[in-house]
């Protein structure tokens, strides 16, 4: 097992972050590969404005969407056999399931223990009530990162520079759950609970 240190921080890994990010080239779509490499750029600007560990907002940025490999009508088969239990909100829709098996693919393919890392890949999709600073941040990042466009993305851009990490995350999931609503889609009951939780700590 080889450590490499940067700033201060150690993240226990096998590969060196260009050695994964060569390794994720290979197993994902290049427009999924190009995404990634945004939220790790993303991610390491918002990890520096809020103070959170910048390498591991690089790597967990870099990797959050690894678990997209798998082809979407795979993902129920792979949660299963990773003992990874599936709800019925995430068998109507199996694509939030690339967030679980990617957090256990960052050990299995790149060699990564981590638990904050694990951790905020696990929660990039639906969020979750308890999220840390890294979680928020690579859940914020998926969501401006360079390549996205969509009509609230510039004024999300702009908290993401001027608003705390709390409002800026709170806006992200009123208008994920907005988006979601309007679709017409099934909303992740976790995401409400994210959501409900940074409404009541911003009242108390
Ligand atoms: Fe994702
Ligand atoms: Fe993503």
């Amino acid at each position: 097992m080889l450590t490499y240190e940067r700033k201060g921080c150690t993240v226990r890994t096998k590969m060196t972050y260009d050695e994964m990010k060569e390794a994720l080239k290979k197993r994902l779509k290049p427009k999924r590969f190009t995404h990634s490499l945004g939220v790790a750029e993303t991610a390491v600007f918002l990890a520096r404005r809020f103070g959170v560990d910048e390498e591991k907002a690089r790597i967990a940025g870099l990797l959050h969407d690894c678990g997209r490999e798998y082809e979407d009508s795979a993902l129920i088969h792979e949660a299963e056999r990773r003992g990874i239990p599936v709800s019925d909100v995430e068998r109507a829709m199996p694509i939030l399931l690339h967030a679980y098996i990617g957090a256990r693919r960052v050990r299995e393919v790149y060699g990564i223990k981590d638990a904050a890392i694990e951790q905020a890949i696990w929660r990039h999709s639906v969020g979750a009530e308890d999220m840390t600073d890294l979680d928020k941040v690579i859940w914020f990042a998926d969501m401006i990162e360079p390549g996205r466009a969509y009509p609230e993305v510039e004024r999300l851009r702009r908290l993401s520079r001027e608003a705390s990490l709390d409002a800026m995350v709170l806006e992200g999931l009123t208008q994920t759950i907005l988006f979601v609503v309007r679709e017409g889609h099934l909303i992740h009951p976790v995401t409400v609970a994210a959501r409900n939780a940074l409404l009541l700590k911003g009242s108390t």
